[in-house]
Order: C-alpha cells, then sequence, then structure tokens
C-alpha cells in the first residue's frame, strides 16, 4: 500500500494544492493522512481545513490546531527571544480572528493520533502510527538529533515493533531513521519548511508485505500567491522572509523599531 503523509500545512493553501497536484499526477497513493498544524502563519486555515475534507484527508491535531480549537493562551510553538515570541502571538492571534466556527470545530474534532494497518485489521501487518510532536504530548519536538534510546522509548508507549512505522512532524525538518526495525520518519513540512529547502515537502510510504519504504518529496509551489495572501492579511515581513528561504536556521527576526532600522 502506498501511503502520502502530509504535515505542517500552516494555511498554505497554494503550497498543499501543489502537494495534492503531485500525489494526483502520480496517481499510485492509496491513502493519505495529514499530521496536524493545519493552521498559523499564513493566511488561509479555513481554505486549507475545507480542502482537506474536500479530498477527504483525514489527521490528527497539531499543537497549532489544538489549541486554537481550545482557545488555549499561546499556539505552543517554541520561540528563542522577545521578537519571535511577538511574531508567534501575532500569527496565533490572526489565526483564532480567522478561522470560522465550522474550522473551529473541524480542530476540535481531530483525534491526538492516528492507527493505521495498512493490511487490515483483521489481520496481523505493519502498523502506522501518526502522531504531531511524540506520543506524549503534540508540542515535543521529535528532531533527528534525539537519541535511538529516545526513538525506543517513544515506540515503547505504542507498544510498536519491527516493521512498524511511526510518523510524525512539528519539528518541519525531514529525517527517516530504523532503530530495532522499526522506522521513525518525520515527514516535514507542507507549508513552512525549516530545512533550507523552500519547497512543499511530503512523504511517500510504501507499507504492507516487506521492508517499509521512505521516499521524501518536494513540490515547487506558487509561493508569490502565498506571500499575497500573507501581506494582505497584514502578517509581518518576517513570515515572508521565511517562506522565502525555509531557514535553517532561523536569521534574526526582523526590527520593528524605526531607530534601529536607521542603523544599518
Ligand atoms: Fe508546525
Amino acid at each position: 500500500m502506498r501511503i502520502a503523509l502530509i504535515s505542517d500545512i500552516h494555511a498554505n493553501l497554494p503550497a498543499l494544492d501543489a502537494v495534492l497536484a503531485d500525489i494526483d499526477r502520480r496517481g499510485d497513493v492509496d491513502a493519505a493522512y495529514h499530521a496536524g498544524d493545519l493552521v498559523g502563519y499564513s493566511s488561509s486555515p479555513n481554505e486549507v481545513v475545507a480542502r482537506l475534507r474536500e479530498r477527504g484527508i483525514i489527521g490528527i491535531a497539531g499543537n497549532y490546531d489544538s489549541t486554537v480549537a481550545t482557545d488555549y493562551d499561546h499556539c505552543g510553538c517554541r520561540s528563542e527571544g522577545p521578537r519571535q515570541e511577538e511574531l508567534a502571538h501575532l500569527s496565533y492571534e490572526f489565526t483564532r480572528r480567522t478561522v470560522t466556527a465550522e474550522t473551529k470545530r473541524a480542530l476540535a474534532a481531530l483525534p491526538f493520533s492516528l492507527d493505521v494497518r495498512p493490511l487490515g485489521g483483521h489481520a496481523s501487518g505493519p502498523r502506522l502510527v501518526i502522531v504531531h510532536g511524540t506520543p506524549t504530548l503534540n508540542t515535543v519536538y521529535w528532531t533527528e538529533d534525539r537519541s535511538d534510546d529516545f526513538c525506543r522509548k517513544m515506540a515503547a508507549m505504542v507498544a510498536l515493533k519491527a516493521g512498524d512505522v511511526i510518523a510524525f512532524g512539528h519539528t518541519h525538518k525531514p529525517w527517516h531513521r530504523v532503530v530495532d526495525g522499526i522506522h521513525f520518519v518525520n515527514t516535514g513540512s507542507v507549508g513552512r519548511p525549516k530545512d533550507g529547502d523552500w519547497r512543499a515537502g511530503y512523504v511517500r510510504l510504501e507499507l504492507g508485505r516487506g521492508e517499509a519504504g521512505v521516499e521524501f518529496v518536494r513540490v515547487d509551489y506558487d509561493i508569490d500567491a502565498t506571500i499575497e495572501g500573507v501581506r494582505a492579511a497584514g502578517l509581518p515581513e518576517d513570515f515572508v522572509d521565511f517562506l522565502r528561504t525555509g531557514p535553517r536556521d532561523p536569521a534574526p527576526p526582523r526590527s520593528t523599531n524605526r531607530s534601529d532600522m536607521h542603523q544599518h
């Protein structure tokens, strides 16, 4: 069975549409699932949620989805420094203002995790477990530098065995590792990559009989349309810079202070 895994779309409709078009063009995907963070940072949270519903793509709640749905006071994103914290709040407030009651209900209905059985639940066979962060919380960053023991601990929480796959997002940096025969797959991000490549990223997973196969795909999308939307929404220009570069190490935030600007 071939499965497409898409994550961290973050209200970037042109990026999502490019990924869906790529899936359609290849024509060999049996099922697609999302790993959360449908909203935040870009201008089209309602349109992204509606598109996934139209396409019948189910998935799970990222931290952005669950915090918006529950009126939490913060998006649950990590920020380094006061300007990043300010940017996080601008994005979060915009998203909370913009989501419709229908979108909010759709976000609230997302489960924390999915347990997929490509060969059917009537047969013993590999499992695909999908979470946003880790099996404990959707706010924990499962980065590539986590130890094999960390991976083992997480796998044990959802009773994975050799041949199974656990997929997650949240860090916006794709990676894949096999520990004790279990596949750990960070899907990367459709709408806000952070690995130095601005293009939309998703995963093609082959799972069923035989060894699992993991392929990372990158797709060009109409970034100008996304940027236009971000600007029209009055979101900070920092988000435009971010989209253009997909920064591995984010540049220092733009200053909002005029006297600072004159010093450069
Ligand atoms: Fe995210």
